[in-house]
């Protein structure tokens, strides 16, 4: 395989997109599928496929927030009308939320460990595919990726959780890149 200098480029150079910087337009049908194409081509040891996903757009994002804020507002009566607010727009304003489910399969071939792994890649395969289609992309998780009645609430089943929610976008800015760890801090040559 030669070498693909744009994709070069692309990786040494990437940065996600805040998501209160992800606005309209969002990818169109055929672009979302494609974005779910590639999200979902993944390492997946033992083909167990322990993930799900779920869209989150158009009016089911305010629906969602207005939910999430439901819950807070039982967990925490008397909670100001701002912070509220804030749980109704957690999925505003980007066009396009994709939630990645890890559903782990039991079995004695991959341990749970590797199936997380295979829902991790899933989230950073989606942010790339957005990013390759003109798009930007943030991963979060935030509380309600913790809190089980969220979590029930957002469609994840007994045994489920959710490991993230992958905001997709055009951006209004590009933030500056932030700092990356030296390598001589993070890689060393086996030796004994
Ligand atoms: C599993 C996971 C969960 C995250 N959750 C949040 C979050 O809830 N809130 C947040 O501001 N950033 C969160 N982040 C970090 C964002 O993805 C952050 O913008 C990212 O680390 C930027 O890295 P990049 O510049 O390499 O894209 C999370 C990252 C990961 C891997």
């Amino acid at each position: 395989m030669p070498r693909n200098e744009a994709l070069v480029n692309y990786f040494k150079t990437r940065r996600s997109v805040g998501m209160a910087f992800l606005s309209e337009p969002g990818p169109s049908v055929a672009e979302l599928d494609e974005i779910l194409t590639i999200g979902t081509r993944v390492p997946d040891h033992g083909k167990f496929v322990p993930w799900r996903l779920v869209i989150i757009e158009g009016d089911a994002r305010r629906q969602a927030g207005e939910r999430l804020a439901e819950i807070v507002r039982r967990n925490r009566p008397g909670i100001d009308e701002a912070s509220l607010e804030i749980e109704r727009r957690q999925f505003l304003p980007a066009p396009l939320t994709i939630a990645v489910i890890f559903s782990p399969k039991p079995n004695t071939k991959a341990p749970e460990l590797e199936q997380l792994l295979s829902a991790g890649n899933v989230c950073l395969n989606l942010v790339h595919a957005a990013f390759a289609l003109g798009y930007a992309a943030t991963w979060v998780t935030r509380w309600f990726a913790f809190d089980p009645v969220a979590q029930e609430m957002l469609g994840a089943r007994g045994g489920e959780r959710f490991v993230g929610f992958i905001h997709i976008g055009t951006p209004t800015a590009i933030p500056e890149d932030r700092e990356r760890p030296a390598l001589a801090d993070v890689v060393m040559r086996w030796a004994r």
